[in-house]
């Protein structure tokens, strides 16, 4: 839904926003894209965020992993997936055979969105709002149409239900193949940094073989794509 501007004389998007946006629909290259979100203001979240993270990987990724947002450490270095999170899905993808050369990683909102913790310095991650989520939409699309995965795979509950749907539920249908026009395989699974919140070792431990495992499938999906 569009926003009403605040008073009749306040444009709903900037001209900068807009240019960023038709950048993201006529770019071809994902250096164009990453230049041009940047300089993206299509929702508030810039304000707070140190910078946009932009994804990275194989400009012709056969496998393209979509996160939620970038965390506290992938603000500041401004690379998707350098923290905890991203340490957990590297080692994933290395026990199910996927190399990161094949790989193409990103989120569905480009900035880190936070709030100050009550006492301290720490920033805490804060979920994304649909709007912030619509907002950084054209951005996606634009890396999907450059890339052209065999594979997508969303990482966790905002990925999915944002690609496929708000009825989308990760622990019921995580590993099972979507049908969606968003690649040719889609799947989900769960996101690596629920696997760091779990209570003990020992469903630590489980989380990450069940994690393995879904990576495995998502290996295979690609290599008979490839075939
Ligand atoms: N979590 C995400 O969803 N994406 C990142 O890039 C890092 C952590």
């Amino acid at each position: 839904m569009r926003r009403k501007p605040a008073n009749k004389s306040e444009p709903l998007v900037s001209s900068k926003d807009l240019s960023a946006r038709n950048i993201a629909l006529a770019a071809n290259t994902l250096a164009d894209l990453r230049r041009a979100a940047a300089e993206c203001k299509a929702c508030d979240l810039w304000k707070t965020g140190t910078q946009t993270v932009f994804g990275e990987g194989a400009s012709k990724a056969r496998i393209m992993f979509v996160g939620e947002q970038p965390g506290d450490h992938e603000d500041r270095a401004g690379h998707p997936f350098v923290g905890p999170a991203g340490k957990i899905l590297h080692k994933a993808m290395a026990e199910a055979g996927i190399d990161d050369t094949e790989v193409y990683l990103t989120n569905v909102v480009k900035h880190f969105k936070w709030s100050p913790a009550d006492r301290g310095k720490r920033r805490i991650h804060k979920k994304p709002r649909y709007s912030e989520i619509h907002a950084c939409r054209p951005w996606l699309d634009a890396e999907l149409r450059v890339v052209r995965p065999q594979v997508l795979v969303c990482l966790g509950a905002t990925a999915a239900q944002s690609l496929l749907g708000s009825d989308f539920s990760v622990s019921r249908q995580r590993g099972q193949l979507i049908e969606s026009s968003l690649a040719p395989l889609v799947t989900a699974t769960l996101h690596p940094s629920s696997i760091l919140r779990a209570p003990d070792d020992e469903s630590r431990h489980l989380q990450i073989r069940a994690f393995v495992d879904d990576l495995k499938k998502v290996a295979r999906f690609a290599r008979k794509r490839a075939a």
